[in-house]
C-alpha cells in the first residue's frame, strides 16, 4: 500500500529529499503537456526475457528437487550417491526401445541390510519446515522380490527431517507416489532413498517435488518465483531463449515439441550453457524440459502476459558449430513453427489444438507473435528467415514474426541485417545490447531519429554490463540500474516505433549461474530483486497509455546534466506519470511546468529507488537494501518542485481530479 501523506512537503519514507514549492529556486524547468497524446503505448511494452541459463528452469523455477530424475546426464549417476554394494546399482540403457529416456537403473537387493540411493539435488534442495513433499516413482520389480523404499529427506548434518515408505509392487513399469511433510528447514538438503527387502527393482523418474508450487499444480513451478514475474506484470514473456534455442549443434536446439505431454516421454539433453564458460562450467546442466511449452504458455496465461516463443531457423549458435540446415532440408524446422501456432490457437478438428485440449487445456493461447531465430546473423538468415516467413504469412498472416538483427546493436552484422530486414518488410526486429553502462546513456534518443513507417523494434535482450574481473561476476549494481532506467525513458518516448522490451537474463542460481548480471538472484529457498529488478518493475506497472511531451528548452531530457525523463498518461486511470532518472552524483532541482495542474488533485505520490553508492548491490543477506521507497507530496503554486537525489530514478505519478 502507498503511505499517502498530506503537508507541504510530505515524505513517507526512507532518506527521500522531495521538496515542492512554488518559490524554490530551481535550475531547469520541465515542460509537459499532457493533453498531447503522443505514441501509444503497447501492453506488451515491458516484458521478461527468459531462458534456461545460470539454472534458470531445473534447478531454478521448476520445482522439481532432484537432479538427474531419470538418469540421463553423461555420468548417469552424477548426482547420485551409492551406499552399500555399489556394484548392485546398474545403469540400463534401453535406447532403441525408448530413445525419448533411454536409461533406468536396475538395483538387485541382497539383503535386509539394503541398498541406500542420495541424491544432491541443485546444490542442496530447499526444504521448509512443515511444507508437504510429493516423491513419486516408475518403478517394476522382477516376479518374486518384496523391494520397498524408505524415502527420508535429510538436512545439511545427516538428521531425518521427513520420511515415507514407498512399496512398488509391480512387475510393469508403473508410477508410485507418496506424500510427506518436514519437520524442518533446509537450505541444502538432501533426499535418501533405503531400498529393502529381496530382490531385483527397475526405477526410473525419481522425482521430489515440494506440493506448494505456483498454483499448487503437479510438475509446477517455485511459487516465490513466479510471484516476482507476477508482481511486474510482464507484457509478454519471451522464451525459451536464447541461445538456447539454436543450440551449440542442431542436435541440441530446442524443439518444442519434445517439451510436451508425460514429462517421462521429454527427452533429456546437455544444457549448452553446461560447458558454455570455462570459468563457469556447469557439468551438471542439463535441460529435462520439466519447464515445456505447456508449461510456459499457461505461466504467460497466469501472470496475463503475451507469449512471444522463440524458434530455431535451422542455424545452430553460430558462436559455436554454426551448424546450418540445407534450405532443401527446412520443411521439418518450418513445419514446427506452423504446428506451434495450431497448438497454441488451434481448435478440437486440428491436430495440434486437439494435442492441447488432451493435456487439459481447451481454451486457445491466443498466440499472436513468434520470433524465428534468436541472434542469427549473415545471409544464411536471411534467406532461411524468408522461407519460414512465406509459409508462416501464408497459414497465418496476422501472426507477427520477431527477426534478429545479430548479435550487437551497432556493426557491420547489425547494418546488414538491419537494411535486408527494412526491405523485406519485417514485422519487429529483434535487437540486443549487453553494453557498459555508458552506452545505454549515451543511447537514450537512439530511436528518435528511427523510421516511424519501417518495422517495431523490440529490445529483445538487454542489461548494463558494469566491467567485472576477468569475466567474473558483472555487478547488478545501482549504475548499471540508473543507466537502463535512463535508457528506457528514450524506450517510452519512442513506444511508437518500440513496442518490446526484455531486460535479460531473468535469473540466476547464486551457486550455479554462467552469466551475470542478472534480474533476479536466488538460492534453493529465498530470492532478491536487483535494482534492475526495481527499474523494470516500476516501468512495467507505470507505463500508462500515451506518450505525452517532457521537454527542456523545446528538446527531449536525455542526458542534460545527468537527467533523463518521459512523461505518459494512462487515459484508462486518468493519470500523469513522470519518470525522472537522476545518473549524475549531484542531487539535481527541477521545476515540473505542468499544462492544466490545477485539473489534478493537490497529492503526487513518488516512488524512488536511490542509494548514495552507485556500486550498492542486494543480495539474499540483504535483498531489499536497494528497494523502490514511496512517497507523497502536495501540489502548490503552479509547478512542482522535485529535488532528485544523486543516483536517483522516481516516478512521480498524479491523479486526475
Ligand atoms: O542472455 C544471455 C545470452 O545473451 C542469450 O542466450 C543470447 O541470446 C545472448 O547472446
Amino acid at each position: 500500500m502507498m503511505n499517502f501523506k498530506t503537508g507541504k512537503i510530505a515524505l513517507a519514507a526512507g532518506a527521500m529529499c522531495l521538496s515542492v514549492s512554488a518559490f524554490a529556486q530551481t535550475s531547469a524547468v520541465y515542460t509537459i503537456d499532457p493533453t498531447q497524446l503522443k505514441a501509444t503505448i503497447q501492453p506488451t511494452m515491458y516484458g521478461v526475457f527468459f531462458e534456461d541459463i545460470n539454472m534458470g528452469a531445473d534447478g531454478g523455477l521448476y520445482a522439481e528437487l532432484v537432479k538427474n530424475r531419470s538418469f540421463e546426464f553423461d555420468k548417469s549417476l552424477m548426482g547420485w550417491k551409492i551406499t552399500g554394494d555399489s556394484t548392485a546399482v546398474k545403469v540400463v540403457d534401453r535406447k532403441a526401445e525408448r530413445p525419448d529416456n533411454p536409461h533406468y537403473i536396475n538395483v538387485t537387493v541382497p539383503s535386509a541390510q539394503g541398498i541406500g540411493l542420495a541424491n544432491e539435488g541443485f546444490r542442496g534442495m530447499g526444504i521448509r519446515k512443515g511444507e508437504g513433499y510429493n516423491f513419486s516413482v516408475i518403478a517394476k520389480q522382477a516376479a518374486g522380490s518384496n523391494i520397498s523404499l524408505q524415502i527420508e529427506l535429510r538436512d545439511e548434518s545427516g538428521r531425518a527431517i521427513g520420511s515415507a515408505i514407498v512399496q512398488p509392487r509391480s512387475t510393469q513399469w508403473k508410477k508410485f507416489n507418496v506424500s510427506f511433510a518436514a519437520s524442518a528447514q533446509a537450505a541444502k538438503g538432501s533426499l535418501y532413498i533405503t531400498l529393502k527387502g529381496k530382490g531385483n527393482i527397475d526405477l526410473d523418474m525419481i522425482s521430489l517435488f515440494p506440493q506448494h508450487t505456483w498454483k499448487n499444480r503437479a510438475n509446477g513451478l517455485r511459487a516465490d518465483l513466479v510471484q516476482m514475474l507476477a508482481d511486474m506484470k510482464p507484457g509478454f514473456i519471451r522464451f525459451p531463449g536464447g541461445c538456447i534455442v539454436e543450440g551449440r549443434y542442431l542436435v541440441n536446439r530446442y524443439q518444442w515439441k519434445k517439451t510436451i505431454g508425460d514429462v517421462d516421454k521429454r527427452e533429456t539433453i546437455i544444457n549448452r550453457w553446461n560447458t558454455e564458460f570455462k570459468h563457469r562450467s556447469t557439468p551438471d546442466y542439463f535441460q529435462s524440459f520439466g519447464l515445456g511449452f505447456m508449461e510456459y504458455f499457461m505461466l504467460a496465461e497466469d501472470i496475463g502476459a503475451e507469449p512471444l516463443p522463440i524458434l530455431n531457423c535451422g542455424m545452430a549458435c553460430q558462436f559455436n558449430s554454426g551448424e546450418l540446415v540445407p534450405v532443401d532440408q527446412i520443411d521439418p524446422y518450418v513445419q514446427d513453427a506452423l504446428d506451434l501456432i495450431e497448438f497454441a490457437n488451434g481448435d478440437a478438428s486440428t491436430k495440434w489444438g486437439k494435442l492441447r485440449i488432451s493435456l487439459g487445456h481447451p481454451a486457445k493461447f491466443n498466440l499472436k507473435m513468434l520470433g524465428v531465430g534468436n541472434e542469427n546473423w549473415g545471409p544464411n538468415y536471411v534467406e532461411r528467415w524468408t522461407l519460414f516467413r512465406d509459409a508462416i504469412k501464408k497459414k497465418y498472416p496476422q501472426v507477427k514474426i520477431v527477426t534478429s538483427t545479430g548479435t550487437d546493436p551497432d556493426g557491420a552484422r547489425f547494418d546488414t541485417l538491419n537494411t535486408a530486414f527494412r526491405g523485406l518488410k519485417a514485422d519487429i526486429l529483434d535487437e540486443h545490447y549487453y553494453r557498459p553502462p555508458q552506452w545505454f546513456r549515451d543511447n537514450a534518443k537512439r530511436y528518435d531519429s528511427y523510421d516511424r513507417n519501417g518495422p517495431k523494434i523490440f529490445a529483445g535482450e538487454y542489461a548494463a554490463h558494469v566491467p567485472g574481473v576477468n569475466d567474473a561476476l558483472k555487478k547488478n549494481n545501482l549504475e548499471a540500474a540508473l543507466a537502463e532506467a535512463a535508457f528506457m525513458t528514450g524506450l517510452e518516448r519512442n513506444a511508437d516505433v518500440v513496442n518490446m522490451a526484455s531486460y535479460a537474463p531473468l535469473f540466476a542460481h547464486v551457486d550455479a549461474w554462467q552469466w551475470a548480471p542478472d534480474l533476479i538472484w536466488f538460492d534453493n529457498l529465498e530470492h532478491y530483486g536487483t535494482p534492475n529488478y526495481y527499474v523494470q518493475k516500476l516501468y512495467s506497472l507505470n507505463k500508462g497509455t500515451n506518450v505525452v511531451p517532457i521537454l527542456l528548452g523545446g528538446q527531449p531530457i536525455a542526458g542534460q546534466e545527468g537527467i533523463y525523463a518521459n512523461a505518459t498518461i494512462n487515459k484508462n486511470t486518468k493519470e500523469l506519470l513522470i519518470k525522472l532518472v537522476n545518473v549524475s552524483g549531484q542531487s539535481h532541482k527541477a521545476s515540473l511546468d505542468i499544462k492544466g495542474l490545477s485539473s489534478y488533485q493537490s497529492k503526487a505520490w513518488v516512488t524512488t529507488l536511490t542509494s548514495d553508492k552507485p556500486d550498492v548491490v542486494n543480495s539474499l543477506e540483504q535483498p531489499q537494501l536497494i528497494a523502490p521507497k514511496e512517497g507523497s507530496l502536495t501540489v502548490a503554486g503552479s509547478s512542482l518542485v522535485i529535488d532528485a537525489e544523486p543516483y536517483s530514478f522516481k516516478v512521480i505519478k498524479l491523479k486526475m481530479k
